[in-house]
């Protein structure tokens, strides 16, 4: 029986996962009650905090009106497409109004639904949405033991699928079923994986599923790097913003601008997905670091998102490394992206095929050029760079067929 779920959603998985390819770029928010501390996510863990003492904190929390409308008007102007909320972290507090546990936002100090109130926001700005939900829980009773108590584990089970068929079943179309951390039980089975992934899948047939709840399922999560995956394989790179998921303000080390172009361009390359976190604050607003930051990144993709979004291929095999910037891969057109701006003249070594015209990305002023055996030099380009928003200027490149550059190691003109 199990089996032929799988089948099936293999089979329509290219036509599930159609958006999220095209997407490329989501949000990921880490909201919880260790946001009221502001010392990581993990906090309740690192710092050894007593449960009784950590779950005042549910009490104390008093987020502002509708923060969430907040984000997702912050993920369209970054020209993210989706997001993806933490339903429930860690600590075990559920961020929604369930029957599962009290232990959550409605019964407590925020008094009401904050994830019916992401949801909202989310459809009000057009951005796809993702649930993030811990399968660890530090706070659950049976969290720890159902590792080694047979009774627990099936009470926890019951719980945890109970709290998914919730999310799946409460909100309307969800997007994407984001799991977490899979500790304490050691094998897909233990967790009733397949069985809680199918039951989520009948109440949302769309759905898309990542693998941290012991099975491949859609996509693969390389976290905090960016790892191309193998072909066939879908995956989303997730990445802090400052270093720590949750609000952290003792964090300061902000990825810039270039930083996070760069971070793109390195996951289109390779067909895969950036998910940036914020850590809004215990009211619910964003750091202010992180807003002008993804102003400039959706001020930038709003005029180069051609070279991001959509169907891309993979460079790896096609293009190289090159000392004045990367590229990305539509087709027969190669997007430069240069961010060491050379002035004048840039040579671009190895190409095989046919160079039909290059042009800037943006305003599309063709630019001169010339093509031997080995090499193309783009000529009379200005002396500093075209892009004012992160001095990353897009060159595009019409190829008359899908571009190979080769250039080896040695330096052997053939
Ligand atoms: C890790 C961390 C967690 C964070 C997640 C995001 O698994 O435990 O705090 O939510 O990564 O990918």
């Amino acid at each position: 029986m199990s089996e032929q779920i799988a089948t099936k959603w293999d089979r329509n998985r290219e036509r599930r996962m159609r958006w999220w390819h095209d997407a490329r770029f989501g949000m990921f928010v880490h909201w919880g009650l260790y946001a009221q501390l502001g010392r990581h996510e993990w906090v309740m863990n690192r710092e050894r905090i007593p449960i009784a003492d950590y779950e005042k904190l549910a009490d104390t929390w008093k987020p502002k009106r509708r923060p969430a409308r907040e984000w997702a008007a912050l993920a369209k102007k970054a020209g993210m497409k989706y997001m993806v909320m933490t339903t429930k972290h860690h600590e075990g507090f559920c961020l929604w109004d369930t029957a599962q546990t009290d232990y959550n936002a409605a019964k407590r100090g925020p008094g009401r639904d904050l994830v019916r109130e992401y949801v909202e926001a989310c459809r009000e700005f057009g951005l796809r949405i993702g649930f993030y939900y811990s399968l660890m829980d530090w706070h659950h009773p049976d969290g720890a033991r159902c590792a080694k108590d047979e009774a627990a584990r099936r009470r926890f089970l019951d719980f945890t699928q109970g709290c998914v068929r919730e999310l799946c079943s409460n909100y309307g179309k969800i997007d994407i079923l984001w799991y977490d951390v899979s500790w304490p039980l050691k094998s897909p089975e233990l967790w009733e994986s397949a069985k809680m992934t199918a039951m989520a899948r009948q109440l949302q047939p769309n759905i898309i599923v990542n693998n941290r709840a012991q099975l491949p399922e859609d996509f693969g999560t390389p976290e905090e790097h960016v790892q191309h995956a193998e072909k066939g394989r879908a995956w989303e790179a997730c990445m802090t913003f400052n270093g720590s998921w949750g609000y952290m303000p003792c964090a300061t080390d902000w990825r810039s601008v270039r930083e996070v172009l760069g971070l793109l361009q390195n996951c289109a390359s390779g067909q895969g997905n950036l998910l940036l976190n914020i850590g809004p604050k215990p009211d619910g607003s964003v750091p202010d670091e992180a807003v002008p930051r993804l102003a400039a990144v959706g001020k930038w993709l709003k005029q180069n998102g051609e070279a991001v979004y959509g169907h891309m291929n993979r460079t790896g095999g096609q293009l190289e490394w090159m000392p004045c910037g990367q590229w990305t891969l539509k087709g027969k057109t190669a997007y430069f992206w240069c961010r060491n701006w050379p002035g004048k003249e840039l040579a671009l070594g190895g190409f095989k095929t046919r160079l039909v015209k290059a042009s800037y990305l943006v305003g599309g002023k063709p630019i001169a050029f010339e093509q031997t055996s080995n090499r193309i030099v783009l000529k009379g380009l200005p002396k500093a760079s075209p892009d004012k928003i992160a001095g990353i200027t897009v060159l595009k490149l019409d190829f008359a067929s899908r571009p190979k550059q080769v250039l080896g190691a040695g330096c052997v003109v053939l």
